[in-house]
């Protein structure tokens, strides 16, 4: 979909559609107001009959409205004024297109961009419109062999802001969200393709094909036999049972000058995990599928950074892996020796995250990185902990948690940082190696990030523990998309320019 910005007035427009806001209790937004004063108070007559009370997410759909030029008029109820917040705004937006989208205008000027949203600006308002435009609009069907496909969809949406003041800065929202849609959507496509289709190969094409569209982009692979050379036996390890060849797949994304030292972006590729020997129960298996969530969004944050063409050196290491049972399997009881040198007693092979990781953060060492962070699915106790609205964040550097955390608040991609006190680490200790793989019940998210820390010495580093927020169960299965705002966010940041300049 096209979006675009002006300054103009809502009786003034020659659209399919102008949309405008209406409060609860049937009270006209100052927009509507001007559309009911051009049109001899058409819209007041019919909030005092009783069509619409302006609660979030009501829709009226008027047509031909008494000298309005546009050929319809959205009514869209926004709740009490005082109370709309974000979510609710998201919501609206949301709601909004899906109708423009059901009800045949292809394109619409959309004033709610004018609301008041507490706490929040024009830029984010625009950002945050064509994000959720974007998402909502969001299929897979490339592997269904009937296809729906609305009948006339909305093609182009004009964002109407308060002053001409405004338009540069609304520009920038435009491409910063259509950036981070894009990068949402890439990741949703790969993370919700079937394991027997998105392999760890696959992983490497995708990323492949990507550098190939972006000239300071590129990509090269390591490869089993690479690894084996480079002493990486536990990421080696998990991939054993598994007749797809483990993949560390690297996109190197230069925005500035060689010298200055790159961020590292390290996902969690395991394209399937079955749980290994250890294997899991039955239910639900299938969305082991999404088990590569992070390193999926690594990609997308790595497609949004080069289409904004950022100024700012960033590596994405993409973990592909899979962990199945078999007769090459690595086991309970084995002892692995990682790439630095540290020993690894496994206790559970589903607890193979952290091997594939482990290595990874090790292999990432000689960019000689500014930051890393990693993003994995990694511990089912985190959806204990949290459920599906935040994702964990730990990290042993309180300037980059912080980052992180203002990126997630800026982005709306909730993250929560859970602590790292060295007293968790007691829990890893084994009568046999450095270190056991697990940590027992309790705290399973921050014992296994204590696990990765033990491997990220010579940096700054952060983990983002995405496995309540990297995709919804139930009817609406299917990856979200997430955390792929919150790291893109934080890259914006750490441009020289800033967001909003
Ligand atoms: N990929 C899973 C974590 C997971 C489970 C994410 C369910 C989302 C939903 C990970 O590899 C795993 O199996 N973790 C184990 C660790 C345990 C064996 C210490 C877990 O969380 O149960
Ligand atoms: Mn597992
Ligand atoms: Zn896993």
């Amino acid at each position: 979909m096209e979006f675009s910005v002006k300054s103009g007035s809502p009786e003034k427009q020659r659209s399919a559609c102008v949309v405008v806001g209406v409060y609860e209790p049937r009270r006209l937004s100052g927009v509507a107001e001007q559309l009911d004063k051009v049109s001899g108070g058409y819209l007041s007559n019919l909030l005092r009959r009783g069509d619409l009370e302006g609660k979030s997410g009501q829709m009226l759909l008027l047509h031909n409205v008494p000298n309005i030029f546009s050929e319809r008029v959205l009514l869209v109820g926004c709740g009490k004024e005082r109370e709309l917040d974000e979510r609710q705004y998201k919501q609206i937006i949301e709601k909004t297109i899906h109708t423009l989208n059901e009800t045949g205008s292809m394109e619409a000027v959309c004033f709610l961009s004018e609301l008041h949203v507490k706490g929040r600006d024009t830029y984010w308002k625009v950002r945050q419109a064509v994000e959720a435009a974007q998402g909502g609009l969001y299929t897979f069907n490339q592997l269904k062999t009937r296809k729906e496909e609305p009948r006339r969809p909305l093609r182009k949406l004009v964002f109407n802001v308060p002053t001409r003041r405004e338009l540069p800065l609304s520009e920038k929202a435009i491409a910063h969200g259509l950036a981070v849609a894009k990068g949402m959507s890439i990741c949703r496509d790969v993370a919700n393709m079937p394991p027997n289709i998105c392999t760890p190969r696959y992983l490497a094409e995708r990323c492949e094909e990507l550098a190939t569209n972006y000239d300071n982009l590129s990509f090269n692979a390591v490869t089993e036999q690479e690894m084996a050379e480079l002493g990486m036996h536990a990421y080696l390890a998990v991939g054993r049972g598994s007749e797809n060849e483990s993949v560390l797949s690297l996109l190197h994304y230069q925005g500035a000058a060689k010298e200055q030292a790159p961020i590292v972006l390290v996902g969690k590729g395991l394209t399937f995990d079955a749980g290994g020997i250890s294997i899991k129960p039955a239910a639900n298996m299938d969305e082991m599928k999404y088990d590569m969530g992070g390193a999926a969004a690594v990609l997308g944050a790595m497609q949004a950074i080069a289409e904004l063409q950022l100024p700012i050196n960033v590596i994405g290491a993409i973990a592909g892996c899979e962990n199945m049972p078999d007769g090459r399997a690595y086991r309970p009881g084995d002892v692995l020796t990682t790439m630095s040198g540290q020993t690894v007693e496994v206790l559970n092979t589903d607890a193979e995250g952290r091997l594939v990781l482990c290595d990874t953060l090790t292999y990432v060492e000689r960019f000689e990185p500014e930051a890393v962070v990693d993003i994995a699915t990694l511990t089912g106790a985190c959806i204990v902990a949290l459920g599906h609205h935040a994702s964990g964040l730990m990290s042993s550097h309180n300037p980059l948690a912080h980052e992180l955390l203002s990126a997630s608040e800026q982005s709306g991609d909730r993250a929560w940082r859970l602590p790292l006190w060295d007293e968790y680490q007691d829990a890893l200790d084994s009568p046999f190696a450095d270190m056991a793989n697990l940590g027992g019940r309790d705290a399973g998210t921050i014992t296994a990030a204590c696990f990765l820390s033990r491997f990220t010495k010579k940096y700054h580093w952060a983990h983002l523990d995405i496995a309540g927020t990297a995709w919804r169960s139930g009817a609406k299965k299917g990856a979200t998309g997430r955390p792929v705002p919150l790291l893109t966010q934080f890259i914006i940041n750490r441009t020289a320019s800033g967001e909003q300049d």
